[in-house]
């Protein structure tokens, strides 16, 4: 597999201009491909506003000269010139295969094409492809730039090969490789998120709580503690000198009890009112920039405080401080 000088980007959406934004800060070219012509602007700015977060983050790191950055509308200009590909086209299979076919015709085995896709499994999108075994799930989460995880899922005809090369690449650019072992539809993550989602959806359809005070129960509690820990170990710890057994015990057969809806419930006009119109009223008259700058300026200042501890996305900021000393006294 090709050692990555050059990543190629197909879509050049939020999660493109996440991408082309880490990757530049790590001296990484982007070569990024849309076929909407106003992309080019707005990925420029994507990047021109990561760039301070970025930079508080690696504060003192030995980082490499930064990569350049080059916008076209020809999907097979960004084929020929990438090492890896990254796919961040919209989440709908049949736009997937269609621009991914012309996209591997073009491209030899030792390029790895990753997608960036939330829920479809990789044999989903793979079947058919040119080189199949080289083509693999590297799931990021919003905003790329500065959330290090990338779930790594190989499709029924993906080589190990290709998974490790993967990884070694989303390392380089400062990020946690989680290896998923099996593929199923919303790897691990958003199965998670959405468990969480569906419930906040019932909350708000049955008049439980408002999207602000579902917010409140989380940053408030649970998820100050998710950032350090997860949800496992939090609990082991909740078990007190009985630990984990103990917390099974007592907590366990709450499971049972009917708390949970396992369906999402339909997405009516009144619902989705009820989701824009709190989230609107939390905003307190800021603008989506606005509160991307406030929380960029929250996630580096806890990554910092976590790499101080070596805990939680701390431990990826480190890694990669690491790489970035060992890579400059070579
Ligand atoms: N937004 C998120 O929070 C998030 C998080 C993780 C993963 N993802 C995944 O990333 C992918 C992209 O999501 P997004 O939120 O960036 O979408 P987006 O709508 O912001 O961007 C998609 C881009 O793809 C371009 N496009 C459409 N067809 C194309 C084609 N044939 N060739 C080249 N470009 C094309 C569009 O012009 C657009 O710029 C999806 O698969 C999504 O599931 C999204």
């Amino acid at each position: 597999m090709r050692t990555v000088k050059t990543l190629g980007l197909l879509g050049t959406g939020v999660i493109g201009g996440g991408w082309a934004a880490r990757a530049l800060h790590a001296g990484v070219d982007v070569i990024a491909a849309d076929t909407n012509p106003a992309m080019e602007e707005w990925i420029r700015e994507a990047v021109q506003n990561a760039r301070g977060p970025l930079d508080d983050l690696t504060e003192g790191l030995p980082l490499p000269e930064r990569g350049k950055l080059h916008f076209t509308l020809d999907a097979m200009e960004m084929a020929q010139a990438s090492d890896l590909i990254q796919e961040n086209v919209p989440e709908d299979l049949a736009i997937k295969r269609s621009a991914l076919a012309p996209i591997a015709e073009a491209t030899g085995p030792d390029v790895i094409i990753a997608t960036s896709t939330s829920g479809f499994m990789p044999s989903e999108i793979q079947e058919g492809l040119k080189h199949p075994e080289r083509f693999l799930v590297g799931h990021p989460f919003n905003p790329v730039y500065l959330c290090p995880l990338v779930e790594i899922v190989g499709g029924k005809e993906t080589s190990d090969e290709a998974k490790a090369a993967a990884k070694e690449f989303y390392l380089s650019i400062g990020m946690h490789a989680l290896m998923v072992k099996r593929e199923v539809p919303g790897h691990i993550s958003d199965r998670l998120q959405e468990a969480m989602w569906r419930e906040i959806l019932h909350a708000l359809n049955d008049g439980i709580a408002t999207t602000g005070e579902l917010d409140e129960s989380i940053v408030y509690g649970p998820g100050l503690r998710w950032s350090i820990m997860g949800m496992n170990q939090i609990y082991m710890i909740a078990g007190g000198k009985g630990g984990a057994r103990h917390f099974m015990e007592q907590f366990g057969p709450a499971l049972e009890w009917p708390w949970t809806h396992l369906k999402a419930p339909e997405l009516t006009e009144e619902i989705i009112d009820r989701f824009v119109d709190g989230t609107a009223e939390q905003a307190d008259g800021k603008s989506v920039r606005e509160l991307e700058a406030i929380r960029d300026e929250c996630m580096v200042a806890v990554q910092k405080v976590l790499a101080k501890h070596d805990m939680g996305s701390g431990t990826a900021l480190n890694a990669f401080g690491e790489r970035l000393k060992a890579q400059a006294a070579e």
